[in-house]
């Protein structure tokens, strides 16, 4: 699936495209799922133009998981046959994931444990990965009370999880329909929107000590809400520093997203998953990402 320039989703188009080269340390990867994220059309319209360059036509995506089918010089940590899962950002957008075949450096790569199906693999690298560097970043303890906005998104229902495992008392924003969902990962909701300062303080009158924000546009909430000597982070809006809050930036790192593949495989995470469209709806996957038609991950399939 590729773009020949940045545009809208309905401009993606099947193509032929050579199997990709696996230089030393790296990868190739037989994609048997690729999972949707924001950025992935976000990328596709331009917005990250001025932080990554791009070299047409792209093949988008940066989630995946698979098989390995071959491995470049001096890579001895894969073999052909394993089963793998990579969140796979490249430092310029050109070939990723929604292909039958991407090349990826090692240190991105995770082998998958025993028990772990390929869809919860597909869908947890990005999402996974960032909300564990947004809770390192808060350096989270089982004395906090959290405030999430968005916990319902595929970032915060993981981040949920994560920080109730570390014993953090959780408080999550969502729209209604996503509260019991919220309820069961262990987090109290709370509607956002107008009036989520008064209605968070019924929760914490005492405010909260630390905050995660998964979704922009609010910063004055959260500063009200945090308690003195808070922290806070965001992974969507760039002007927390002026605050002293700390904006997250996922990374690409295999030995990380192994111990998260782990908790996945020991059944102290769960990846919602919304549905696997095939690689041909690749499109209709984007806009329901965009749209917010979705409940937990998208997937793509380029097997059918
Ligand atoms: N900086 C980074 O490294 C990084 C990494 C990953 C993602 N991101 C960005 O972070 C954002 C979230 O990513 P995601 O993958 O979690 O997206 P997602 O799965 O599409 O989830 C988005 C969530 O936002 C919630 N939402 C919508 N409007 C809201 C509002 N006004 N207040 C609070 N929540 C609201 C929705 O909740 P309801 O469905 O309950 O309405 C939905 O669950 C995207 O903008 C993405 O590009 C950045």
């Amino acid at each position: 699936m590729t773009y020949a320039q940045y545009g809208d989703p309905s401009t993606l188009e099947l193509t032929d495209a050579p199997t990709p080269r696996v230089g030393p340390g790296s990868v190739l990867i037989r994609v048997e799922r690729a999972a949707v994220n924001p950025v992935d059309w976000k990328v596709m319209a331009g917005a990250l133009e001025p932080l990554l360059d791009a070299v047409f036509p792209v093949i988008p995506g940066w989630d995946v998981a698979g098989v390995v089918e071959a491995v470049g010089p001096d890579t001895p940590e894969f073999s052909p046959g394993d089963r793998v899962a990579a969140y796979g950002r490249k430092d310029v957008v050109h070939g990723g994931t929604f292909a039958e075949l991407v090349a990826l450096p090692a240190t991105s790569v995770a082998a998958i444990p025993e028990g772990v199906d390929v869809d919860s693999a597909a869908g947890l690298p990005l999402v996974g990965l960032t909300a564990l560097r947004s809770l390192e970043t808060l350096q989270l303890g089982a004395e906090d009370t959290l405030l999430i906005h968005a916990a319902s998104g595929g970032v915060g229902h993981l981040a949920v999880q994560l920080a109730r495992e570390i014993g953090a008392r959780v408080i999550g924003t969502a729209s209604e329909q996503n509260h019991e969902r919220l309820r069961a990962l262990g987090a109290t909701p709370v509607l956002y929107g107008d009036g989520l300062v008064e209605r968070v303080r019924e929760i914490a009158p005492e405010g909260v000590s630390a905050v995660a924000d998964f979704v922009g546009g609010v910063h004055e909430q959260t500063l009200q809400l945090l308690a003195d000597g808070g922290r806070h982070v965001s992974i969507a809006d760039h002007s927390v520093g002026e605050s002293g809050g700390h904006v997250v930036w996922v990374r690409p790192d295999g030995a990380r997203l192994r111990t998260l593949l782990e908790k996945v495989a020991a059944g102290t995470l769960e990846v919602e998953i919304d549905r696997v469209l095939p690689l041909a709806e690749a499109a209709d996957a984007f806009a329901a990402s965009r749209d917010g038609a979705a409940r937990g991950k998208l997937l793509i399939d380029p097997t059918r």
